[in-house]
C-alpha cells in the first residue's frame, strides 16, 4: 500500500512529486508528505489527510525550491494516521529522510536495541526504526548511504520499497525493494522513482522496475547503479519502454475513475480479447496457453487464488472451467492458501489472478504453489506486476490503468481471459461440440456491445438507488454462474457505501438469512433467463411472501420476475456462461449511485488501499 514518488534532476521536484502523489493517491490516503532539499538543508512537511491538506499546507510552512525530493502517501499500519506518523521521517541527526510502503515485522527487537543506544523516537511507525537504523550502521560504521542501507536492509524482516536521501550528500537517493513495487523512470539527466509508472508517464516512456532484493543508487548525471541486497553483486538494469499514456490515467471528464473504469468496459473487454478471439478461423489464440498445452491438459485440477474481486472472478471461472472444459477446480482465498499447508502437486495448474499484480496473499499463495512444484499462472492486469513476473507464465487482461479503489473493469477483464482460457482448453480437451464452441466465441464477440447495452440502465439504476440509498442492509442473490456475481455487488455496496450487504446463493437463503427480510430489506436478485430461472422465481416469491424488497436483475422482455418484483433492471440476453458480464454491470451502477449519494469518496473509500501489499 501507499504510494511513494522521488525526483532527482534539473527541474523543480516540488511540482513533480505533488502530481505524482495525487496519481498515486489511490494506494493510499491516510496521509501525505514530501521532504526536499533546498541546496542547503532539508525542507519537510507532512499532514494527516489527503494530498490535497498537504498542499494547502506545505507553501505556508517551507519554501518549496530544490531538485531533489521524495514524498508518500500513506496506508498506515504500524501507528494511527496523524501528522507526526506520516512520511517522510527522519533519522535522529537529522541527516537522513526516507519513505516506506510495507511493514518493518520485526521492528521491535531493533526498536529496543536502537533505544539503549539512545535513539529517540516521536513516531509509532516502523518506518522511523529503518532509518535509524540505517543512520546507526552508516555512523558506527563511517560507510556511505548506500552500504549503511545494504546491512540494515540485511537486518529487516518484512516487505518494503524505500527511498532515503542524506542531506550530506544531496546528489544521490538510494532506493530499494522487498515485496513492494518500486519503479524508477529514466529521463534525460533526471529520474523519477515511483510506486508505479503514472507520475513520471508525461516525462519518459523508459522504466526500470526493481526486482525484490534489489537496491539502487540513483545519483545526478550518473548511471542507476542496481545491486542485490543480500551479496551486493551487480544487477544488469533492464529498461523497459511503457505502453501506458496520460489520457488512460486522468478521468476524461467522468465525475470519478470508478464511473469511468465502469463505462470502459465494452471497451475494455474487445481489448481483453483482440487477437485472442478470432471467430472468422473459429479459433483462440493465447500463447501463454498454447506453450504450456500440455501443463493444463495433464492437471489434476486447476486451483486458483486470489482476493476480493479477483476472487469472485475466480469463482466465476470455477464454473466456466468445470462445466467447459471438465477440470476441477478449487478456488481459493490466497491469504488463507499461503497459511494452510495445502495438498499441492506438479500435477496441479495454479491460476494466480490479480488485477494490481501486487497483492501481498496472492503473491506468497504464488510462491507456496511454486515450491510445491506446482505450475503456476497469472492472470494480471498490471504488465510487469510482481505476479506477472513471478508466475511461470501468464495473460494479461488488457483492461488499461484500474485507478478506483473499487474494482470494476478488472473483473469483468479477468472472468473474459478465464473464459477464453476455458474455451480453449474444452476445445483441446474435446469436452465442447464444435457447434457449442463457434456459438461461445460469436457470443462472446457480442459481449462488449451487450455491455454497452447493459449501460443504459444507467438512469433506472440511480432512481432506484435513491429510493434505496439509506437502507442499512443489503441482500445479493444469485445462483450457479450469477451467485459470484451476487458476492462482488454486495462488496461493491459495503465498499464504497458502507451499506452492510451481503451476497449468497439464492437457495441458501432458506437457510438462514431468509430471518432478515422485512419490509426494510432491498434485496437484488439476479434473475435472469437462462439458468435456474424458476428455481430463481420460487425464491423471489418466498422473499415476496416475506414482505422484502426485490430489485431484479432480469433478461430484456422478461414478464414473470417483473410480475412479481418492485423493480427491475434489464441486461440483453446471452448464455449463461456468459451472463456475469452483463449482470455485473447495474450492480456495479448501484453501489456508485448510492455512494455519491451518500456523499462518500468514491474513489477513494476509508480504511482502504488499491494495491494490498501488506498481508
Ligand atoms: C475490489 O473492489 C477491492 N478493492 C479488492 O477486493 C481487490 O479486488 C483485492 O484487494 C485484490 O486486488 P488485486 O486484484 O489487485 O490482487
Ligand atoms: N508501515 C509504514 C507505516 O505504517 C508504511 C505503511 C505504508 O505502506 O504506507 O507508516
Amino acid at each position: 500500500m501507499c504510494g511513494i514518488v522521488g525526483y532527482i534532476g534539473h527541474r523543480e521536484a516540488y511540482p513533480i512529486i505533488l502530481k505524482g502523489l495525487k496519481r498515486l493517491e489511490y494506494r493510499g490516503y491516510d496521509s501525505a508528505g514530501i521532504a526536499l532539499f533546498d541546496g542547503n538543508d532539508i525542507k519537510l512537511c507532512k499532514t494527516k489527510g489527503k494530498v490535497d491538506d498537504l498542499e494547502k499546507k506545505i507553501t505556508k510552512e517551507i519554501s518549496t525550491t530544490g531538485s531533489l525530493g521524495i514524498g508518500h502517501t500513506r496506508w498506515a499500519t504500524h501507528g494511527v494516521p496523524n501528522d507526526v506518523n506520516s512520511h517522510p521521517h527522519y533519522s535522529n541527526s537529522g541527516n537522513l529522510v526516507i519513505i516506506h510502503n510495507g511493514i518493518i515485522e520485526n521492528y521491535e527487537p531493533l526498536k529496543k536495541e536502537l533505544l539503549k543506544r539512545g535513539y529517540k523516537f516521536t513516531s509509532d511507525t516502523d518506518t522511523e526504526v529503518l532509518v535509524n537504523l540505517i543512520e546507526d550502521i552508516k555512523d558506527n560504521e563511517n560507510i556511505k548511504l548506500g552500504k549503511a542501507v545494504q546491512i540494515a536492509l540485511n537486518q529487516v524482516v518484512g516487505a518494503y520499497a524505500i527511498a532515503v536521501f542524506d542531506k550530506n550528500k544531496p546528489n544521490e537517493i538510494v532506493v530499494a525493494r522487498l515485496g513492494s513495487p518500486l519503479a524508477i523512470g529514466i529521463g534525460d539527466d533526471e529520474f523519477f522513482i515511483a510506486s508505479d509508472a503514472s507520475p513520471f508517464i508525461e516525462y519518459t516512456n523508459n522504466a526500470i522496475y526493481l526486482e525484490d532484493e534489489e537496491m539502487a543508487i540513483v545519483r545526478r548525471h550518473k548511471e542507476v547503479n542496481i545491486r542485490k541486497i543480500k551479496d551486493d553483486s551487480l544487477v544488469n538494469p533492464y529498461v523497459q519502454e511503457l505502453q501506458i499514456n496520460l489520457e488512460q490515467i486522468e478521468k476524461g471528464g467522468y465525475d470519478h475513475f470508478m464511473l469511468k473504469e465502469i463505462y470502459e468496459q465494452p471497451h475494455a473487454i474487445k481489448d481483453t480479447y483482440r487477437g485472442r478471439l478470432l471467430t472468422d478461423k473459429a479459433i483462440i489464440k493465447m500463447a501463454g496457453i498454447e506453450d504450456n498445452m500440455k501443463k493444463f491438459l495433464n492437471a489434476n485440477r486447476i486451483v486458483v487464488v486470489a482476493c476480493g474481486t479477483s476472487w469472485h472472478a475466480g469463482l466465476v471461472s470455477e464454473y466456466i472451467f468445470e462445466d467447459l472444459a471438465r477440470i476441477p477446480v478449487e478456488v481459493e482465498y490466497a491469504s488463507e492458501f499461503r497459511y494452510r499447508n495445502p495438498v499441492i502437486t506438479e500435477n496441479d495448474v495454479v491460476i494466480a489472478i490479480s488485477q494490481s499484480g501486487e497483492t501481498a496473499d496472492t503473491l506468497a499463495a504464488i510462491k507456496l504453489a511454486k515450491s510445491k512444484g506446482a505450475f503456476v499462472f497469472g492472470v494480471c492486469n498490471v504488465v510487469g506486476s510482481s505476479i506477472a513476473r513471478e508466475t511461470d507464465a501468464g495473460a494479461y487482461t488488457h483492461a488499461g490503468p484500474e485507478i478506483g479503489v473499487a474494482s470494476t473493469k478488472a473483473f469483468t477483464t479477468q472472468i473474459t481471459v478465464l473464459t477464453l482460457i476455458a474455451l480453449r482448453l474444452a476445445r483441446a480437451k474435446g469436452t465442447i461440440s464444435s457447434s457449442d464452441y463457434r456459438h461461445h466465441l460469436l457470443e462472446l464477440e457480442m459481449i462488449p456491445d451487450k455491455v454497452a447495452k447493459a449501460l443504459k440502465s444507467d438512469e433506472k439504476v440511480k432512481e432506484i438507488a435513491n429510493i434505496y440509498k439509506d437502507a442499512k442492509n443489503f441482500l445479493y442473490l444469485g445462483r450457479g454462474y450469477n451467485f459470484p456475481v451476487a458476492l462482488e455487488g454486495a462488496l461493491k455496496l459495503k465498499e464504497i457505501s458502507y451499506i452492510h450487504a451481503e451476497g449468497y446463493p439464492a437457495a441458501e437463503m432458506k437457510h438462514g438469512p431468509i430471518a432478515l427480510i422485512d419490509e426494510n430489506m432491498p434485496i437484488v436478485v439476479i434473475a435472469t433467463k437462462k439458468g435456474h430461472y424458476d428455481k430463481i422465481v420460487s425464491n423471489i416469491q418466498e422473499i415476496k411472501s416475506r414482505k422484502g424488497i426485490i430489485i431484479g436483475i432480469v433478461t430484456k422482455g422478461d414478464t414473470m420476475v417483473k410480475a412479481l418484483a418492485d423493480h427491475v433492471i434489464e441486461v440483453p440476453e446471452t448464455m449463461e456462461s456468459l451472463s456475469p458480464l452483463v449482470t455485473t454491470i447495474p450492480l456495479q451502477l448501484l453501489s456508485y449511485h448510492i455512494a455519491v449519494m451518500l456523499n462518500k469518496n468514491v474513489d477513494q473509500p476509508r480504511n482502504l488501499a488499491k494495491s494490498v501489499t501488506v498481508e
